[in-house]
């Protein structure tokens, strides 16, 4: 017969090996997990694939003079991978959208139909125009209907996109391929001698992240990604291991991270510098020598790369640094590195102009006008505490006045934030000026966990009580769930008035 303490310290041990084989087992399922959330195609990437330029959008002219456009949203097939067809969305083809472009002073006109089984909207990305021509979540399309916003662009030459915006999918929409570029031409930056060819020394460079699964393009997150959707390599314009010849000294990029939650380092392989022409909102007072960039979801940069006859040199991503804990940062995507795009040299190279030594005179607030200065804290749980209502607005501002925004990322995960209508200026990163990358005009800013930034801003209007705009972060699976806001422009004195919830 056994005395009850020998029984006791029977199952004291036995509880204690099976917490240890409990214990055994979740390390080794994190271990796994940790070294499996590490990619690289750094070195490996074959750079098989021409890259592909979308062509520029058709447009006619009515006889009002306003140039119309007109984007169909669309289901179809891509071959990512020779003889695999995977079921894409895009704009008047299977993947992405023709590249828009107008120039400033124009009055524009898009044709919008959706031809998706699901309800969406198209949001002009950087674009100042009225809050209903918006494409936010209050302008949903339905499947088969149309929506034909107008507008007359007005704001400086830049590298704009456009992309749906339905509250609560818009990850899913855009990581299915709907996204496009909107080129915005004035007569400061054309007398400037810059590359400007588009498709031959001017190229867009529209990077995003996929994973295959078998023919599918497969959205699901893994686990500890509180980041969102991750790819396993990326795509330069839906092009795969992609390369690009180039016959000219000077090759202007236009990069724009249209990912929806990777963060990019951009870099080059030999390390070259390159100059830096425009950031989100247009060119920038001169050109800033840079050998790496860091453009989060939303974010662009135009740059400017000097080619030696027959070389070879490749776009990277590498690492972010960016001070997060090595648990969020590697759980982030911030231990990956991508080969991205590959730049082929002709053996002779057309000889370009020398950059100007100063391009264009900035034309964002400086701050010092500013009516108010409001906060706004960055959580995944929403921003200032509250999660996105679409019948709740956040915020009103006055047509004509200036403000600033102090934002704080205030989680342990990175964030950004985007604010619709109108490009900011920095004032404050991270306690210090702004580094010469941040000093142009902006519309998207990444936020490393615990540190700020102070924009100044200016609400030009028009002034619309009814229609709020929108300001989030741009890792869309974080906006998808709420971390978004809503601002209204009123005439002075005016109040806003809250939209309707949910149409869907
Ligand atoms: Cu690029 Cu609210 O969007
Ligand atoms: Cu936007
Ligand atoms: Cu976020």
């Amino acid at each position: 017969m056994t005395s009850p303490p020998r029984r006791l310290r029977r199952i004291l041990l036995g509880a204690c090996a099976l917490v240890l084989t409990l214990v055994t087992a979740i390390g080794a399922a994190v271990a796994w997990t940790w070294s499996a959330a590490d990619i690289s195609t750094v070195g490996t990437t074959e750079f098989t694939r021409p890259l592909h330029i979308p062509p520029l959008a058709d447009s006619t002219v009515d006889s009002t003079g306003t140039r119309v456009f007109a984007l169909d949203m669309r289901t179809g097939t891509t071959e990512f991978e020779p003889g695999r067809a995977t079921e894409t969305w895009g704009f008047n083809g299977s993947y992405l959208g023709p590249t828009v472009r107008a120039a400033r002073g124009e009055r524009v006109r898009v044709q919008v139909r959706n031809q998706l089984p699901e309800a969406s909207t198209v949001h002009w990305h950087g674009m100042h125009l009225p809050a209903a021509m918006d494409g936010g979540p209050h302008q949903m399309v339905d499947p088969g209907a149309s929506w034909t916003p107008e507008w007359t662009v007005d704001q400086p030459a830049s590298t704009l996109w456009y992309h749906p915006h339905p509250h609560g999918a818009t990850e899913d929409h855009v990581r299915r391929g709907l996204a496009g570029m909107f080129l915005i031409d004035d007569a400061p930056s054309a007398e400037l001698p810059l590359p400007d060819t588009y498709g031959v020394d001017d190229i867009p460079v529209i990077v995003q992240d996929m994973r295959l699964r078998g023919s599918r393009l497969d959205g699901a997150h893994t686990v500890f990604r509180d980041i969102g959707f991750l790819g396993d390599r990326t795509m330069v314009n839906g092009t795969s291991s992609p390369y690009q010849e180039v016959g000219d000294e000077l090759v202007r990029l236009r990069l724009l991270n249209a990912s929806t939650a990777r963060i990019y380092t951009f870099a080059f392989d030999d390390a070259r510098a390159f100059a830096m022409i425009g950031s989100d909102g247009g060119l920038l007072e001169r050109p800033t020598a840079l050998d790496r960039i860091r453009l989060s979801p939303g974010e662009r940069a135009e740059i400017v790369v000097r080619m030696r006859p027959g070389e070879r040199t490749v776009l990277r991503s590498e690492k972010l640094a960016a001070g997060l804990d090595f648990w969020s940062n590697r759980f982030s995507g911030g231990d990956d590195t991508f080969d991205v795009l590959e730049l082929r040299a002709a053996s002779m190279l057309r000889s370009s102009d020398d950059l100007p030594e100063t391009l264009v005179p900035l034309s964002i607030p400086d701050g010092r006008d500013a009516v108010t200065q409001r906060r706004f804290d960055l959580t995944l749980a929403g921003i200032n505490g509250a999660r996105m209502d679409m019948s709740r607005i956040d915020t009103t501002v006055t047509r004509g006045t200036a403000e600033n925004w102090v934002v704080r990322n205030i989680d342990g995960m990175p964030h950004n934030f985007h604010v619709h209508d109108v490009q900011f200026r920095v004032l404050d990163y991270d306690g210090a000026p702004p580094p010469p990358e941040l000093t142009g005009a902006k519309d998207t800013i990444f936020l490393a966990p615990n540190t700020a930034t102070t924009l100044a801003l200016r609400f030009d209007g028009p002034a619309d009580p009814t229609t709020p705009y929108m300001y989030h972060c741009h890792l869309l699976w974080h906006e998808d769930v709420g971390m978004m806001g809503q601002f209204t422009v009123v005439e002075p004195g005016q109040q806003a008035v809250a939209p309707p919830g949910h149409a869907h």
